[in-house]
C-alpha cells in the first residue's frame, strides 16, 4: 500500500532535521581535521546559505534509496549532506546578480545581499570543495571504491556536463547570446543538464551506498531522471503560478527574462500533462522494487505536487 501523503510529509521533515544537524556541525566555527583556520564571516555567510530552509530532497532520495537497499545511518546521511552543500553552492551562484540576480532565496535575502558578491561567490566556491571532501571522507563509507565512485558521479552531475553547463545553457536560453530559439528538445536537455543531474545523482548515491547491482541500478537511474526531468517542470510552472510569499523566491522571472521553458512550448495545462506522464515514467522505473519502494514513488508525486 501506498504510505498516506501526511506519513511521506513526516518523513521529509525527519531527514530534514537529521540533515540540518549534521550539516550544522560540518558548518561550525571550529576548523575540522587538515583545514588551518575558518574565518568566521566565511563561515557565517555559509550558514546563512545552508542552514534554514530548503526541502532537502536531494540528501532525502539518497537516504530513501539506500535505505530502500539495506544501507542505513551515518554513511547515507554523510553523503546526503554533501550533496545538499553542492546544491546550496549552485544556488548561491544561481542568485548572483550576473547570473539570475535575484535577492530572495527560502524567504531570506540571498547571501550576495546579505553579505556582498565576492563573499557570496566564495560561499559557493568552498561548498563546492566541502561537499566533495565530504563524500571523500571515511564517515561516508568505509570502502574507497565506494567514495572514489561517488566522487566521480558528483563531479559529473555538477560539471560541465551537468549543472554548470546547463546553468550556461539556461543564460543562453534567455538571449544573452545571441538568438536563443530553443527547440523542445533542447529545453528538456538544458533542464536535464541544471537540474536533473544532480537529482538523478542524488538517486544513484544511494545505488551506490547501497550495493546495488547493475540492473537495479539501471532502474534506478532511470527513474532519477524522470523525477529532475518533472522537478524543473514543476519549477517552471510554479514560477509562473505561484507568489513570492508562498515559494519564498521571487516569481514570474523566468518570463522578465525571456528565459525558454517548458511552459512556453507545452502551456501550463501541457506542462501539468507532462508532469504526469513523467511521473508515470518515474513509477515504471521502480517497478522491480515492489512495495520498498513506495517512498520513491511518493516522492515523485511530491516534486510535482509540491506548493514550494
Ligand atoms: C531549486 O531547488 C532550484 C532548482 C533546481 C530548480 P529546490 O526547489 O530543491 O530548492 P530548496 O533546496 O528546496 O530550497
Ligand atoms: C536553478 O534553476 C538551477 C540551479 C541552481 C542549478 P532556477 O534558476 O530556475 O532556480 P530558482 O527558480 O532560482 O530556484
Ligand atoms: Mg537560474
Ligand atoms: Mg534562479
Ligand atoms: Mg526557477
Amino acid at each position: 500500500m501506498m504510505p498516506s501523503n501526511s506519513s511521506f510529509v513526516m518523513r521529509l521533515a525527519e531527514v530534514a532535521r537529521d540533515i540540518e544537524a549534521t550539516l550544522t556541525s560540518l558548518l561550525s566555527d571550529e576548523a575540522r581535521s587538515g583545514e588551518i583556520a575558518r574565518p568566521l564571516r566565511l563561515m557565517a555567510a555559509m550558514r546563512h546559505a545552508v542552514l534554514a530552509g530548503g526541502k532537502r530532497l536531494r540528501p532525502f532520495l539518497t537516504i530513501e534509496t539506500a535505505r530502500m537497499l539495506g544501507v542505513e545511518g551515518k554513511g547515507p546521511r554523510f553523503a546526503g549532506s554533501g550533496i545538499e552543500l553542492l546544491h546550496c553552492y549552485s544556488l548561491v551562484h544561481d542568485d548572483l546578480p550576473s547570473m539570475d540576480d535575484d535577492d530572495l532565496r527560502r524567504g531570506r535575502p540571498t547571501v550576495h545581499k546579505a553579505f556582498d558578491e565576492a563573499t557570496a561567490i566564495l560561499v559557493g566556491d568552498a561548498l563546492q570543495t566541502l561537499a566533495f571532501e565530504i563524500l571523500a571522507s571515511l564517515e561516508t563509507d568505509p570502502d574507497p571504491a565506494i567514495r572514489s565512485a561517488l566522487v566521480l558521479g558528483l563531479a559529473r552531475a555538477s560539471g560541465l556536463g551537468g549543472m554548470v553547463g546547463g546553468q550556461l545553457l539556461d543564460l543562453a536560453a534567455e538571449g544573452r547570446y545571441g538568438a536563443a530559439n530553443l527547440s523542445e528538445a533542447e529545453i528538456r536537455r538544458l533542464q536535464m543538464m541544471k537540474t536533473g543531474a544532480i537529482l538523478t545523482f542524488s538517486v544513484e548515491a544511494g545505488a551506490i551506498l547501497g550495493r546495488a547491482d547493475d540492473g537495479a541500478r539501471q532502474s534506478l537511474t532511470a527513474y532519477g531522471r524522470a523525477l529532475g526531468a518533472a522537478f524543473q517542470v514543476a519549477d517552471d510552472i510554479l514560477d509562473r503560478e505561484s507568489s513570492t510569499e508562498a515559494l519564498g523566491k521571487r516569481t514570474g522571472k523566468d518570463q522578465e527574462k525571456g528565459k525558454a521553458t517548458l511552459v512556453d512550448h507545452l502551456g501550463l495545462e501541457g506542462a501539468r500533462r507532462e508532469c504526469a506522464r513523467l511521473v508515470a515514467e518515474a513509477n515504471d522505473a521502480l517497478a522491480p522494487f515492489g512495495a520498498p519502494a513506495d517512498v520513491l514513488r511518493e516522492a515523485v508525486r511530491f516534486v510535482v505536487e509540491r506548493q514550494v
